[in-house]
């Protein structure tokens, strides 16, 4: 079993930075739902998921959490199996290559235990079978022996509650999502929430913020705690530096346009996505494999990590035939958009005509 820290790490990003996020997260997380800002429909769905429960003194049923990255996925995860008063078990579904290792995690765990597999679309087909078994009737079947002679084997498991989390909820096969008790969708939280996680980390790392401070930073982190909270650090830096008492929306909006993180929290690789797509291949349609190798990024990190807040601000368009930029992407990069006849062509094109 690997531990939480280095399973549950964002995969995305460099070794420095992602150390120094997991120990900020640490101690920046909430425990309880109660301390857990927005997410409200979540939240809500899982009050009263865990009363009615914890009422029948029985583990709660397996829940699915996804949405982008940074959202709180592990911390939801930790929180649940806090407020069931129960242990939690971390891994992650590249980390468990063989079915021998979930049988051994499954067997270890003990009655009421909540597993908790991120990125649980990169479990490979072949363990996800074990999980079937495991999450319906409690028990795995083993194969004893080889060829003719080999006997298949059935052990019970202690009542456990399984939660998994996904940034990419296509890529799960339809047999595992469907043995998930609720399947919860995070969203990016708006400014008023980000508003309010950074007072509340600021005061966790004793860094005084004014209240336009909090405001600019909330504004410019993307809708995503992790990124607001690595970013407050940066910030930080800056008032320190100047000798300031305290963060204000001066000190904040300077360490951000040192960091290249525009007014809208995109940076240096969102603008490079959307202009690829405008000046290299005409505002799109194209393909992401196609935009990957144009921009030196993963498809995969371009599909989890940039793609959702750029489709969220409505810059960007997935349709049939790839992604297209939309005329908001042209203004924020203050681009003149093809005439309004062309892009109406190219839409009408794509998605039909609405008449
Ligand atoms: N820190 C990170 N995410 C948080 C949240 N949703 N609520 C409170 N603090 C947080």
């Amino acid at each position: 079993m690997t531990s939480p820290d280095s399973s549950i790490a964002p995969r995305m990003m460099s070794g420095k930075n992602r150390e120094e996020d997991t120990r900020t997260d640490r101690s920046l997380r909430p425990r309880s739902l109660d301390e857990y800002i927005g997410q409200h429909r979540v939240k809500n769905n899982l009050r009263i998921f865990i009363e009615a429960a914890r009422g029948r003194e029985e583990p709660l049923d397996h829940v699915l959490l996804y949405g982008p990255p940074g959202l709180g996925k592990t911390t939801l995860a930790t929180i649940i199996a806090t407020e069931m008063g129960v242990n939690l078990r971390v891994t992650s579904g590249p980390a468990i290559e063989r079915q021998g290792d979930l049988v051994s995690i499954l067997t270890n765990l003990k009655h009421g235990d909540v597993l908790f597999i991120d990125e649980i679309h990169r479990l490979n087909r072949v363990v996800e079978e074990v999980l079937y078994p495991a999450m319906e009737d409690y028990a795995v079947d083993i194969v004893i022996g080889k060829g003719p002679s080999a006997r298949t084997m059935r052990i019970n498991l202690p009542k456990f509650t399984l939660v998994g989390a996904t940034t990419r909820l296509a890529l799960m096969t339809g047999p595992l999502r469907d043995r998930f008790g609720a399947v919860l969708r995070l969203d990016f939280y708006d400014d008023e929430a980000m508003g309010q996680i950074i007072r509340r980390s600021a005061s966790v790392l004793d860094v005084s913020i004014a209240e336009d401070g909090a405001t600019t930073l909330a504004r410019r982190s993307r809708g995503t705690p992790r990124i607001a909270n690595r970013l407050l650090k940066r910030v930080r830096d800056v008032a320190q530096v100047r000798g300031a008492d305290s963060v204000t929306a001066e000190i904040a909006d300077a360490a951000l346009d040192l960091l290249e993180i525009d007014e809208l929290g995109l940076d240096e690789v969102d603008r490079r996505i959307l202009l690829s797509v405008i000046e290299k291949f005409d505002g799109g349609p194209v393909g992401v494999d196609t935009l990957a190798a144009a921009t030196s990024e993963e498809a995969d990190t371009i599909m989890d990590v940039y793609e959702p807040y750029l489709i969220q601000l409505g810059f960007i368009q997935r349709t049939p035939r790839g992604r297209v930029a939309t005329r908001l992407a042209y203004e924020h990069l203050r681009l003149q958009p093809p005439s309004s006849a062309s892009f109406y062509n190219a839409q009408q094109a794509l998605f039909g005509d609405p008449e």
